[in-house]
């Protein structure tokens, strides 16, 4: 087959290389890619004739028989059996990955091998097939390329694997000859990871993915570090030493399909509490650690059940300055001072280990993020899973039905939605970056007019956050530019609309003060967008890229795909069993079209995805090749004159190189009278083919036109990429714009929809909420036809605990979660669920509730109740808000009792923050009535008559002394004769126990 040949087929394969292949392979794998794709496709033609089987064509026809230079070679890595060249070079990249599950790329097919075939094959639905070899079968299973996708979703996402995918670079001549005739060498080209994802289509654009880093400092200057001798080995399980408590941690984290990277330093202690809040899908920790240090940071994190991967880095590697080459920017010198020791030790651990997986493809980061625990309210991980911010406690962190964040949310966009996510999980700190975003929600919320162009504009663009970094990756296709366009061009609109906005209306004589704050929010968002470098680009590819062409080359590229799986179809239907054909199904779920006959007349289909004045010289280069195609035209004529044979054509064939063909009995028999000087390749009765020297030149010339043209193109997708990388700055910028806008239109409509106020938020330290409401319990009640009691909430200053009491069900839970979620929204910027919200700004919520969930940590429910209050305790400031709900349950009364108690004392004298307490324990309240700034609320149970009875919902004032707990047992249906039973002893335990009384715990009431 001659190298300059050139048919439709081979330019789909090119066109796709053009959209897929990334650019460090620019050049050189073009023709590779292209002719090892094409050698395959010209086998499987031949294959599908001979009918053999799928399993065995892939290997054994492949062109890589081994030389015995060859063999001697790669005999010196792997001594022993003489596998075929494919097998032998998997079986050592097998061993180079040892943790890795090894995808194979051989021809347009990936494969897996030996025991890996055997594992994965089934989870995979794949059919595992025995290879028969010189050295015995070798299991082996595969799947088309193009499905590469799918089955990494299985393998990364669904069992948590790590992917080494090795690739096929065809040898240079040079190269083949210095290989012993081997053609293609295969290389790992990356290794994928749950944390390292880059562009795969199965990721959750709602969510980022995060990689996580984390470093304690000091780890090899301390081997022995404290142990946990101070705690029985028993209880430590999940806790840890209380010298370590505050053993500071460096955080380093990136997301690589956006290019977000941030940094934070936290301590042992409030680790898990860190990494539930960032929700990373992999952490990377120091291969390097001492073993007590490791197990203790396993501890905190275990809990959370998360991926982790040890890595070792050179100590040398460690500082901001080594950083600069896989950032889009330098760090500043000022700025780099404010790493912390272990922060920088975190980001060089985490980027040495993303290097290892990309093996050595560019990336651009963002610079990194410092995150300080001062700018965020800090929400611990039990609060996060207790109430329910991220995901229910059903489905993880998933952002599921019933969570806050699912509650919310009304973004249109999938970067707004991520960005929205991160915001909840870490509410500000600050006055007027919180107010700052609920100007802007005013705004939005009192013009839906506006509000309506701007989300109709945001629904028209792409996620440019990753498609800008897939950019700077040398990744990005047409399609990827297309999509970059669209955005730019309603961003402009965005831009306008904002700029209308914002000019004085006619009707409004003054503008009053609350007018001007909102309309300094949106001037500073539209302040913030940068246009001019992006506007060039979309001009530049408009003008460069030919959408129809594109649309064209994707439908080409569907058909292919689909003959790739009749092709396997067709030798299973020959000689396949019948679960082979079943597997096959399986994996094919492209609609696979009916393939054209064969003798029907190649058509002319070049499909070009670059419009062809993107360049003067490829404008010259298109003429060019009409001229040919003209010259193309009047030899066909002339031959069909000449050889009086009016089916003739000039084809090109991979296995016959430049033929004209004659169909038809008729026109055979013209032809052969007259083209002596010709030669033939093949004749039957019915079609000839045969050379034609004219032809021959003539194909030769359009093919290397066509090449050109290719090249060409190559240069403006280039230069179209160079300009994306340019505005990359840029870009990212107005994306962040657009995704605080999708934002501030999402809480606008939630504020609408849900009738929700402004907060106030101030300095203090009090809540004054009024007739609050719980967002999702609501939502839920209102659902079933039933009311949701609003309640007012007044902790602080002057009552700054709030101790409730009242019957099972009345809505103690509740009231409680309502205000910390309430707090939560406020200091997101969102408006609230009340009549009206005055809050001191709350740097730590803390939450300690119900018990249920935590039997898998194979802890006590007791145990885990006094570690969740004890970092309470030890935690909250002044400035804290804290609810606890039923503390104490799970031990005998008298120990709840004391142990609630105690939690009072201290919250009150020491902690000084607001609480709000929730027991039935009615005992409390009498030992506390001298807490002068503790009040008790609680709720009730109305009795009817004829002995039916509800709950009141609505707080008030008192102490109930009462549970109810029988009304609602028997209201949960346990048998009659039990409740009669628990009302005797009920009635007896009153009689004879006076403990709980006033009367019997003087001591407190007046100490
Ligand atoms: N303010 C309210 N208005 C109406 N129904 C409520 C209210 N608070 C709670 N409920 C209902 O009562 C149920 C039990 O509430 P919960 O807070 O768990 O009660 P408690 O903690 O007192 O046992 C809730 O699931 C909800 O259906
Ligand atoms: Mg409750």
């Amino acid at each position: 087959m001659s190298n300059v040949a050139l048919s439709t087929t081979r330019h789909r394969l090119y066109l796709r290389w053009l959209s897929r292949c990334p650019s460090r392979h620019a050049g050189s794998l073009a023709s590779n890619r292209h002719r090892t794709s094409l050698q395959l496709l010209h086998q499987c033609q031949i294959q599908r004739r001979a009918a053999k089987t799928w399993a065995t064509f892939k290997l054994h026809e492949l062109p890589q028989q081994k030389s015995d230079a060859e063999r001697e070679a790669l005999e010196d890595e792997d001594v022993g059996p003489a596998y075929p060249t494919v097998v032998l070079q998997a079986r050592n990249n097998m061993r180079k990955y040892e943790n890795c599950v090894l995808l194979t790329r051989v021809g347009s097919f990936f494969e897996l091998y030996f025991d890996q075939a055997d594992k994965y094959g089934p989870l995979l639905n794949l059919k595992v097939a025995q290879k028969k070899t010189a050295a015995g079968p070798v299991s082996m299973a595969g799947f088309p390329f193009y499905q590469l996708d799918r089955f990494l979703k299985i393998l990364v996402q669904d069992l948590n694997e790590y992917v080494a995918i090795s690739e096929e670079f065809a040898n240079s001549a040079s190269g083949t000859v210095k290989s012993g005739g081997l053609m293609f060498d295969r290389k790992v080209t990356r290794t994928i990871t749950p944390g390292t994802l880059i562009d795969e289509k199965f990721m959750d654009p709602y969510e980022n993915n995060f990689l996580l880093a984390l470093h304690p400092i000091d780890t090899d200057q301390a081997p022995n570090a404290p142990s946990n001798e101070t705690i029985p080995a028993e209880l430590a399980k999940g806790s840890i030493a209380p010298a370590l408590v505050s053993k500071r941690i460096g955080l380093a984290w990136l997301d690589l399909s956006t290019g977000d990277f941030f940094t934070q330093t936290t301590t042992l202690g409030t680790l898990a509490s860190a990494a539930a809040r960032i929700g990373a899908r992999e952490i990377v920790l120091s291969g390097g650690l001492n073993d007590s240090l490791r197990q203790s940071i396993l501890d905190m994190l275990e809990q959370q059940r998360h991926l982790i991967t040890y890595h070792t880095t050179q100590l040398a590697e460690n500082s901001i300055s080594s950083w600069a080459p896989m950032l889009e920017a330098e760090v500043p010198t000022q700025v780099q001072t404010t790493f912390s020791s272990e922060e920088i030790a975190a980001g060089s651990l985490l980027l040495a280990y993303v290097r290892g997986r990309l093996q050595g493809s560019g990336i651009k980061l963002q610079p990194p993020v410092r995150r300080q625990h001062k700018e965020t309210m800090s929400i611990d991980k039990n609060s996060m899973r207790a109430l329910e911010v991220l995901g229910t406690s059903k489905e993880g962190l998933g952002g599921g039905k019933g969570s806050l964040l699912h509650t919310v949310r009304r973004t249109v966009t999938k970067s707004g939605t991520r960005l929205l996510r991160d915001w909840i999980a870490s509410p500000s700190m600050s006055l007027p970056v919180i107010n700052a975003r609920l100007d802007l929600v005013t705004q939005l919320r009192h013009d839906r007019g506006f509000r309506e162009d701007i989300t109709n504009l945001l629904r028209r663009t792409y996620d440019s956050q990753r498609l800008v970094q897939k950019f700077s990756m040398g990744r990005g296709d047409a399609d990827d530019l297309i999509s970059l366009l669209r955005t730019i061009e309603a961003t402009n609109g965005i831009a306008s609309t904002l700029q209308t906005r914002l000019l004085p209306s006619s009707n409004q004589k003054s503008v009053d003060e609350k007018d001007q704050k909102a309309r300094s929010s949106l001037q500073a968002l539209s302040s913030r967008l940068s246009l001019d470098g992006p506007n060039a680009l979309a001009a530049l590819i408009n003008a460069s890229i030919d959408e129809d062409g594109l649309m064209e080359s994707h439908r080409v590229e569907e058909t292919e795909n689909a003959d790739i799986v009749s092709m396997a179809q067709d030798v299973l239907q020959n000689e396949g069993s019948a679960e082979d054909q079943a597997a096959m199904s399986r994996i094919s779920k492209t609609k696979v079209k009916p393939k054209a006959p064969p003798e029907q007349e190649p058509e002319e289909q070049d499909t070009w995805i670059i419009r062809r004045s993107a360049s003067p010289v490829l404008e010259a280069l298109h003429e060019a090749l009409d001229g040919l195609r003209q010259d193309k035209a009047s030899l066909t004529s002339r031959l069909r004159d000449e050889l009086d044979a009016h089916s003739l054509s000039l084809r090109w064939t991979p296995g016959m190189g430049y033929i004209c063909h004659v169909k038809g009995a008729k026109d055979v028999a013209a032809s052969m009278k007259t083209s002596a000087a010709t030669r033939d390749v093949r004749t039957t009765k019915s079609t000839r083919a045969f050379h034609q020297s004219e032809w021959s030149s003539l194909g030769g010339r359009i093919d290397q036109a066509k090449q050109r043209i290719r090249a060409e193109e190559q240069r403006v997708f280039q230069k179209l990429r160079g300009q994306v990388v340019m505005n990359l700055v840029k870009l990212r910028r107005n994306a962040a714009v657009l995704d605080e806008l999708d934002i501030g239109c999402s809480f606008a409509i939630l504020a609408e929809e849900q009738g929700l106020i402004r907060p106030v938020l101030n300095l203090g330290v009090d809540h004054k909420i009024v007739g609050g409401r719980h967002p999702t319990v609501k939502q839920g009640l209102e659902e079933q036809g039933r009311a949701f009691v609003s309640n007012d909430c007044f902790i602080g200053e002057k009552e700054r605990i709030w101790l409730i009491t009242g019957p099972n069900m009345a809505g103690k839970s509740t009231f409680l979660r309502q205000n910390a979620l309430i707090s939560i929204l406020a200091q997101v910027g969102c408006f609230v669920p009340a009549e009206h919200a005055e809050i001191g700004l709350v740097d730590q919520i803390f939450t300690r509730v119900g018990s249920a969930d935590n039997l898998f940590r194979d802890q006590s429910t007791f145990m885990v109740e006094m570690m969740e209050t004890a970092a309470i305790l030890n935690q909250a400031t002044p400035q804290s808000f804290v609810i606890m709900d039923e503390i104490g349950r799970g031990t005998t009364p008298e120990d709840g009792i004391a142990v609630g108690f105690a939690c009072l004392h201290h919250l009150y004298h020491k902690n000084r923050c607001r609480t709000l307490f929730a027991t039935h324990f009615h005992a409390l309240a009498d030992m506390t009535n001298h807490f002068k700034h503790l009040a008790c609320y609680c709720t009730d149970v109305a009795e009817e008559d004829g002995g039916s009875f509800s709950f009141v919902h609505r707080l008030r004032k008192g102490v109930n002394r009462s549970s109810h707990a029988l009304k609602v047992a028997r209201l949960a249906g346990i048998p009659e004769a039990a409740i009669e039973t628990a009302r005797a002893v009920l009635k007896r335990l009153d009689g004879s126990s006076p403990k709980h009384t006033e009367q019997a715990q003087p001591q407190f009431a007046r100490a």
